[in-house]
């Protein structure tokens, strides 16, 4: 098994491509158990970036992550992310207060504001420095920011110490790459690929189950080992099935032939022109 892919942040940390979101988990007490080792699984297998948030099961899937972590925390890329509502100066710090409780730790690696709300960036980018001062975050970034949300962003005072977008990117939604893939690239800002499965469907795709039928392996691998093709991207499919959890490890190791490669762009055209970014 090859070793998984990496990025270097523009502060120098080196992160995983591949890693493990958490939507949906942390919501059913009778699921706890399977979720909690199912992340296990993953970080047993190298996936050591791990993605969730606030919103998740009400804080659930935070304490999914902070059990399956226990013990476990050296080497592990931790990314969570705060409401909208949460990002004015005076609910910011509780929020990450809470969050930090939830997952058992000191410090979030990267703290993201879920989507745009009404709060001034300025005023959620000199709290989120704040928060780097005094330790609670090691950095921070965006989610669901379109090319004139970033802009805006790098605009502010402290905002182009931005560090990631976390985006929806898959074979199904390939939007991003017309803009703001090449704009992020350009000033090292990470781009992390949300449901990159586009939320369980493409695996059932009978495009992708043509390609995945001829190279012998499941179609998620086929889906995520096209994403991780460009290395400017992080990948987060989330799994609770330990037999999804071992076909997304795979596709770390899984190259893309020109043949399969060239299947896949006829089945899903790159964007021609702009298109406002989607979002779930
Ligand atoms: N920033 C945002 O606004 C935002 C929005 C959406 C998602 N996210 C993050 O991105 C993560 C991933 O996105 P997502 O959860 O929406 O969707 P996803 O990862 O695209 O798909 C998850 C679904 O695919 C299934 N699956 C996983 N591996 C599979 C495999 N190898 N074969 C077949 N099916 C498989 C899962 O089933 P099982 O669970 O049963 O294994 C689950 O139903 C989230 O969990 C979250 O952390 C962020």
């Amino acid at each position: 098994m090859a070793t998984i892919p990496t990025l270097t942040l523009r502060d120098g940390e080196v992160v995983p491509r591949l890693g493990m979101g958490t939507w949906h988990m942390g919501e059913r007490a009778a699921n706890r158990a399977a979720e909690v080792e199912a992340l296990r699984l993953g970080l047993d297998n190298g996936m050591n970036l791990v993605d969730t948030a606030e919103m998740y099961g009400d804080g659930g899937a935070e304490s999914v992550v902070g059990e399956a972590i226990h013990g476990w925390r050296d080497g592990i890329f931790l990314v969570s992310k705060f409401y909208p509502h949460h990002a004015s100066r005076r609910k910011l710090i509780a929020a990450c207060d809470g969050s930090l409780a939830q997952l058992g730790g000191e410090t979030i690696d990267l703290y993201l504001l879920h989507w745009r709300g009404t709060v001034a960036l300025e005023e959620t980018v000199s709290t989120l420095e704040e928060l780097v001062r005094i330790g609670k975050i090691q950095r921070w970034g965006v989610s669901n920011f379109d090319v004139a949300d970033m802009e805006e962003l790098v605009g502010v005072p402290g905002g182009d110490r931005c560090a990631a977008n976390q985006v929806l990117y898959n074979l199904a939604h390939r939007g991003p790459e017309f803009d703001l893939l090449p704009w992020c690239a350009a000033r090292g800002i990470e781009v992390m690929a949300y449901s990159p499965l586009d939320e369980g469907r493409l695996p059932r795709h009978p495009a992708l189950l043509t390609v995945a039928q001829r190279l012998g392996v499941p179609a998620a691998e086929v889906a995520l080992a096209w994403l991780l093709h460009d290395a400017r991207v992080a990948v987060i499919p989330k799994a609770s099935d330990p037999g999804h959890v071992r076909a997304n490890r795979a596709a770390a190791d899984l190259r893309l032939d020109a043949e399969a490669l060239a299947a896949l762009e006829r089945a899903f055209p790159p964007p021609r022109r702009k298109k406002p970014l989607e979002v779930i």
